[in-house]
């Protein structure tokens, strides 16, 4: 297998039953940011939208109650079991105009021409992202607008940077070189810096390209023993303890106790809620 064959084998995989574990919490969570920007009309009634990397498809089926049912809100996805999962949630929703293929978004037919493309969270794991930024602007129509939520830098994410800086104190690190593991691509901070995406999305045929900062909190666990269970197995820090193997699991005993006094300061009421911040970036197809 090559290396994309790996990060796609992973997704569809063992990050998959990660993810469908974590359901309740993920898609709660990523949503608080790409609620903010839906709640904002991007999409006109009509309008044919690619949702990229789409996960489980929630995404999609909000984009295709937008769009109405003259539009239609197109989800894809390299993970064949995540296109199956969104196109039984989307049915059950009754998005009929939710649709969904399964692709590799640097090099498949993305099946355009969109007049606008949306990912959230779907970007920062591409092992070849310049591939995937021009496909993805291919299959714009002209002067489509391009708009994703990717993580700003891990410092100002607590909900998983807190997890992670514990977690390399206890286990040690073993790369992906190292491994024989599946891993998921470059990782979730793949996308935060402005100067490298900008440069990236302009190689690509991009222009117009806008950063816009938003913050809020999300829910990492309904209580203490769910974020430390969520923690050890998403994010950078689960995969720190998954790439070590045997050691990262004879370490956990460990690891639960640093977690659970490091995480014990976002415990509220309602849950357990950590700092998070992405951007949203904005780029038109300048064909
Ligand atoms: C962090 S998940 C985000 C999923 C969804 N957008 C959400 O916000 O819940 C990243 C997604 O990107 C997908 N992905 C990774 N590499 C991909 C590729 N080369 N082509 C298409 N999708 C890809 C994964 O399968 C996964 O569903």
């Amino acid at each position: 297998m090559n290396d994309n064959d790996i990060v796609i084998e992973a997704w569809n995989t063992v990050l998959f039953d990660k993810f469908l574990r974590f359901k309740h919490l993920l898609i709660a969570g990523l949503a608080g940011h790409s609620d903010e920007l839906l709640s904002r009309h991007l999409f006109p009634a009509g309008a044919r939208v690619l949702d990229v990397g789409c996960g489980f498809g929630d995404s999609t089926v909000r984009i295709a109650r937008e769009v109405g049912p003259k539009g239609e809100a197109v989800g894809t996805d390299c993970a064949a079991n995540f296109i199956a999962m969104a196109e039984q949630d989307a049915r059950a929703a009754g998005a009929d105009n939710a649709t969904f293929f399964c692709a590799d978004s640097q090099c498949d037919d993305l099946h355009g021409p969109y007049d606008h493309a949306f990912a959230r969270f779907g970007t920062m794991f591409f092992m070849m992202p310049g591939a995937a930024l021009r496909n993805i602007r291919k299959a714009l129509k002209p002067g489509g607008v391009f708009t994703q939520v990717v993580w700003r830098k891990r410092e100002d994410n607590p909900w998983l940077h807190d997890a992670e800086l514990c977690v390399r104190g206890i286990v040690p690190v073993v790369s992906h070189e190292e491994s024989d593991q599946v891993h998921c691509g470059p990782g979730p901070f793949s996308m935060s810096g402005p100067d490298m995406v900008s440069s990236m999305m302009k190689a690509a045929g991009f222009s117009g390209i806008t950063f816009e900062r938003f913050d809020t909190d999300i829910c990492i666990g309904r209580d203490l023993d769910d974020a430390i269970e969520f923690a050890m197995a998403l994010g950078p820090a689960g995969e720190i303890i998954r790439m070590a193997g045997e050691e990262g699991e004879r370490l956990k005993p460990q690891v639960v106790a640093a977690l659970n006094k490091t995480l014990s300061r976002y415990v509220q009421p309602n849950g357990v809620w950590a700092p998070s911040s992405t951007w949203f970036v904005t780029a038109r197809n300048a064909a």
